[in-house]
């Protein structure tokens, strides 16, 4: 389906999102709000998609499900959240039946799903990123630990739900890492090869841009939270809270990136029979030398795409439809707002490890109505005595503007205290770093 704002009266259109989480609500929300959308379709959705969409009941990963759900209801677009269906070829089976798609081939996908394969693309390409070698055998990843200095990154190479990373500070915890991977089996099938790269110093930054096959434009940039708790201490998680615009990515970073990691990337994907469409994340180190990529993902971030939606000042649908059909060069670039966003991730007591779920939520509405705020479901369950439930690990996003990050922070804290959820927990200091920088 081809649109053309401005030309007449343009028809509207049936989007539909894949996934559950509150990036996909954050999408959804966004979507909504697009003169050109008639209706948002969510699958599977969650409870807060529910209120602004038509959620079906059909897997994230259900390939055959998605298209024939997308064909049936007549999508003119399908935007996808998680990698696991792009890295089983969802996209293609949309191309393969006519479906416009905002989010990469399972070639393109490969970005992600093969760490391997990105160092060796970065290396071919030029593009900025800590030394690696990849190894399928103990005894010669141990030989080449050997030769290193601490502190040594070891990593999965597949995709391992951003867990499969150990930074380890002695060889000994190097070496049991190697074990962990390629014997124990620790991240399952992820754990076939593994990668050991440089250290890279610096303070990380989650950096976005939007792809068309040919070209790509800046989407901004924000800065994530990995850790469980305060003062980055505990597991790594998916995100606890992320804020946006990031202070350290400045307009000289912004371009350097673009310039250095970013363009040439989709150059080289197109070069190489598998151009990219979709929105491109790099997670980069921004080190004394400039700015180096950590890894690529093929997605949004979660919780970073939070806080863009409540940025971004253009309409997304028609620059998600022009990713998908190759005409971004001829799509207005992207706007957003001056103000500042903080996400504050609610997670249910227990996450990462074991979450508890099941526990009663309230307050939404009230958090939803603090000024400046709105809440995005992220692993809710709306059941039928009425009550909302905790149904995932990370349960809710509380998302503030404001003039200031400070207080965006402060807004969004204030959200947080009018929820009543004694099963649930959240980081009190999101934003640490660019408030005391
Ligand atoms: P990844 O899953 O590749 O994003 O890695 C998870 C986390 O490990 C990153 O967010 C960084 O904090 C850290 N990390 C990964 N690679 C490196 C590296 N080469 N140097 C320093 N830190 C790294
Ligand atoms: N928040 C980091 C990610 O989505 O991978």
């Amino acid at each position: 389906m081809t649109l053309a704002p401005g030309a007449g009266q343009p028809s509207r259109m049936k989007l539909l999102v894949v996934g559950s989480g509150g990036r996909e609500h954050a999408l959804a929300w966004k979507l909504k709000q697009s003169p050109l959308v008639r209706e948002v379709l969510a699958a599977p959705g969650n409870p807060g998609i529910a209120e602004i969409g038509r959620c079906v009941a059909v897997k994230a990963e259900d390939v055959d499900g998605l298209v024939a759900l997308a064909k049936a209801e007549g999508v003119g677009l399908v935007v996808v959240g998680p990698e696991a269906a792009l890295a089983a070829g969802l996209a293609d089976a949309l191309a393969a039946a006519g479906i416009a798609c905002f989010g990469p081939s399972k070639a393109a996908a490969e970005l992600e799903a093969s760490k391997a394969f990105t160092k060796d693309f970065c290396q071919r390409h030029g593009i900025p990123t800590a030394a690696y070698r990849v190894f399928d055998d103990a005894v010669t990843a141990k030989a080449y630990l050997g030769e290193r200095e601490a502190p040594f990154v070891v990593k999965a190479d597949g995709l391992a739900a951003g867990k499969g990373v150990i930074i380890a500070q002695t060889r000994r915890e190097a070496d049991a890492a190697v074990d962990e991977i390629l014997f124990l089996k620790k991240f399952g099938s992820a754990g076939q090869r593994i990668v050991i790269e440089e250290f890279l110093p610096g303070e990380e930054a989650s950096f976005f841009a939007l792809c068309d096959g040919e070209t790509a434009v800046a989407f901004g940039a924000a800065q994530d939270h990995k850790r469980a708790y305060d003062g980055d201490k505990g597991p790594n998680t998916g995100g606890m809270g992320a804020y946006s615009p990031a202070p350290i990515v400045t307009p000289a970073i912004e371009r350097q990136v673009m310039e250095e990691i970013i363009l040439p990337t989709v150059r080289g994907l197109a070069a190489e029979g598998r151009p990219f469409r979709g929105v491109l994340f790099a997670g980069l180190m921004i080190s004394p030398n400039g700015p180096k990529l950590i890894e690529f993902n093929v997605r949004f971030g979660d919780p970073e795409c939070q806080t863009l939606m409540r940025r971004l000042t253009s309409d997304l649908a028609p620059l998600l439809l022009a990713c998908a059909e190759g005409r971004l060069s001829a799509a207005d670039a992207p706007t957003f707002g001056p103000g500042p966003c903080a996400t504050i991730v609610m997670a249910a007591q227990g996450y990462p490890d074991t979450p508890l779920t099941g526990s009663v939520i309230r307050g939404v509405k009230e958090a939803a109505a603090a000024p400046g705020v709105a809440v995005f479901h992220a692993g809710t369950r709306a059941d039928d005595d009425g009550a909302l439930r905790a149904a995932g690990g990370r349960v809710l996003n509380v998302t503030a503007t404001g003039p200031t990050l400070a207080e965006a922070v402060d807004r969004a804290y204030a959200g947080v205290d009018r929820i009543d959820w004694p099963g649930g927990f959240c980081r009190r200091d999101i934003g640490w770093r660019a408030l005391s920088a």
